[in-house]
């Protein structure tokens, strides 16, 4: 995706002056990007907390957001922020795992029980260790977003890992996506979210995977009419923010930041909710099946990926252990 040139100037020169115009009655603006339209749940929830924010620090701080990839994809919304051109990104676990390794344990297929225990991981100790892991990466998580459960899409159904074979199928740029779909058989084709609906329709690959809302709403559903309820991953939308912009608030705006974030990760679960009822009316209409499938062979097909992972990655392997001993 090709950043737009003036906004993209725009935001860099603003963030020049970022940080010198931190004089009690100036407001400090944090700008956040993210890749979803305005009518998707997590731009909704973050609108929310964005007039939270206004509100609670009397006009003080404000978060400005743009969506649809129009400041680049979620690795180049990342890579602003880091040079601080940016101030916040909402970006996901797959994608950050490249910034942050902790990130990857949300990546692994079939680690979640259901939505209860990734609701008590995220929301517990663990969740709250991995938002702080990336502090030396120049950001830290602020929140995760509930983004269902992720399942294969293509022209036919998907009834066990032996009918992607051959399949080129899109990852997120994330090694644990990649492993995955090896380790069920398909060809990981790498692409950003942006690409997606152009290459399943010019047959550049030939199925992707992702959660109901993400895939009704990007139009995925117009040129792939199957989609299987294999529910492989739990992937969590995760707002982060640059350590110099949150290090530069005072405490009391933190604070407001922080509080504000996880109200909007409380609402983000109601939103979500009824989006994933909405949108899969929405497909079932345009003639999509929705297909139930017995999980148990693609459980049983990414267990190396868990091998490996006690063989090659200590600290990976503990935190995964941590996530399977939550209640
Ligand atoms: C989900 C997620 C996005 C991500 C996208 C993708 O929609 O919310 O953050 O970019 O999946 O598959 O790339």
């Amino acid at each position: 995706m090709k950043m737009r040139k003036s906004l993209l100037t725009a935001v860099i020169g603003t963030a020049l002056t970022f940080g010198i115009n931190a004089s009690s009655y100036a407001a400090t603006t944090l700008k956040l990007s993210h890749n979803h339209t305005r009518d998707h749940a997590v731009h909704k929830a973050m609108d929310a907390m964005a007039k939270e924010v206004r509100k609670t620090t009397d006009g003080e701080v404000r978060i400005r957001i743009y969506p649809d990839a129009q400041l680049g994809s979620q690795r180049e919304s990342m890579e602003l922020l880091q040079n601080g051109a940016l101030q916040m990104v909402k970006t996901n676990a797959a994608e950050l795992e490249a910034f942050a390794p902790a990130y990857s344990a949300f990546n692994m297929p079939y680690l979640f029980r259901d939505q209860a225990h990734f609701y008590a991981t995220q929301e517990g100790e663990i969740g709250e260790d991995i938002l702080e892991s990336s502090r030396k990466s120049g950001f830290i998580g602020l929140t995760y977003y509930d983004a269902g459960a992720r399942s294969f899409y293509t022209t036919k159904p998907i009834n066990t890992p032996a009918d992607l074979k051959g399949m080129k199928v899109r990852v997120q740029p994330s090694p644990s996506a990649i492993a995955m779909v090896k380790a069920l058989g398909g060809s990981p084709t790498p692409l950003a979210y942006g690409e997606l609906y152009t290459a399943l329709q010019q047959g550049v690959v030939d199925a992707a995977e992702n959660n109901i809302p993400s895939y009704g709403m990007s139009r995925h559903s117009e040129v792939s009419k199957y989609f299987t309820l294999d529910e492989h991953t739990m992937v969590p939308d995760v707002l982060v923010i640059s350590t110099n912009a949150f290090d530069g608030l005072s405490e009391d705006h933190q604070k407001a930041v922080k509080t504000a974030a996880l109200n909007s990760m409380q609402l983000m679960k109601t939103l979500w909710a009824e989006s994933e009822k909405e949108e899969r009316a929405k497909a079932e209409k345009i003639g999509v099946k929705f297909v139930e499938v017995d999980k148990a062979s693609f459980v049983t097909a990414v267990q190396p990926m868990y091998d490996d992972v006690k063989k090659n990655n200590a600290k990976l392997a503990t935190l995964i252990e941590r996530i399977q001993a939550v209640k």
